[in-house]
């Protein structure tokens, strides 16, 4: 004689579970959600306290790992160590007068925001070209790239890479060049990758004879070469600020020139030259200047582009 279990809703609980699957009724955790939740947390970071360790880990981290002797900027969001918005991490690098960083390829894009020092190029796909403060270069998705020191300056920078993203979805290749470095390069003063600061103040002095002195402006820096990523500059004058926004977008704010603060879904961050302002989608944000400020904005807008998701609203 055979006993059958109790046909109980416990039982049928257990019964799927043991199968690796849920109830829709009975799930711990909702699936759906009426509007982008606040998870990721606004945040900034100082580059006035981070220079120092920068120096401090160039002289206690020894050269051979100054290919990796950057300072990731990770969202204080509960278990989280590496992204600073859900896509997309930022970091700050310092290198030394006669480093070297060998060529390798990856399926991240990158960008790279000079703050600090002449006399650093980097090599993308064969053309090498200076960095130079203020400038913005970008090593898109599997081109080889390498950096070098070759001046007499320390030189800091900002790198921005679309790596959380690439984690999410699992593409991810890393692939070192087979020679160390590129072996056929060409020197170029100009290339499709940098964009020079003086062309930036160019672009942005254009936009703001248009609108007028005391509007605060924006270029992109384009035509978009990377495929997750948009970057903008964004001028503030003195005493001006940007218009209050929200949107599905999440972006990171680097500080070119000036200081000032933002105001981030009721919190207030100040910030001046070099810092960094993560700003999560769906939080409302405003910057104000105190005095004329650049700010680069580093946004995963592209993505949510082009699955129809991106939604700004006016906060
Ligand atoms: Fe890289």
């Amino acid at each position: 004689m055979t006993t059958t279990a109790p046909d109980t809703l416990e039982q049928l609980y257990a019964d799927f579970a043991a199968l690796n699957m849920e109830g829709g009724w009975h799930r711990r955790f909702p699936a759906l959600w009426p509007e982008p939740r606040r998870n990721f947390l606004p945040h900034a970071w100082h580059y006035a306290q981070v220079k120092p360790i920068l120096d401090r880990a160039g002289r206690l981290v020894d050269t051979a790992q100054a290919e990796r002797r950057n300072l990731t900027m990770f969202n204080p969001v509960e278990g989280n160590i590496y992204s600073t918005v859900r896509t997309i991490v930022a970091a700050y690098q310092m290198i030394r007068p006669g480093e070297v960083a060998r060529a390798h390829r990856h399926t991240p894009n990158a960008l790279r925001l000079i703050l600090e020092g002449r006399g650093t190029y980097t090599v993308v796909d064969g053309t090498q070209v200076e960095m130079r403060p203020g400038d913005v270069l970008l090593t898109p998705g599997m081109a080889w790239h390498s950096h070098a020191n070759g001046g007499t300056e320390d030189c800091y920078w900002m790198d921005f890479l679309d790596v959380p993203l690439v984690h999410l979805l699992e593409p991810m290749f890393y692939e070192p060049h087979p020679d160390g470095i590129e072996p056929n390069v060409t020197v170029a003063d100009s290339a499709a990758i940098a964009f020079r600061w003086e062309d930036t103040v160019a672009a942005l002095d254009a936009a703001q004879a248009e609108a007028g002195a005391d509007a605060t402006v924006s270029v992109d820096l384009g035509p978009a070469q990377l495929a997750t990523i948009r970057l903008r500059m964004i001028r503030i004058p003195a005493g001006g600020q940007t218009a209050p926004i929200r949107t599905t977008a999440n972006s990171i704010f680097a500080v070119v020139r000036g200081s000032g603060r933002s105001e981030v879904d009721g919190q207030v961050l100040e910030w001046g030259f070099g810092d960094t302002i993560a700003i999560p989608a769906w939080r409302p944000f405003t910057h104000f200047a105190d005095e004329q400020a650049v700010l680069l904005q580093v946004t995963d807008e592209p993505v949510m582009a082009s699955f129809g998701w991106l939604r700004s609203e006016t906060a």
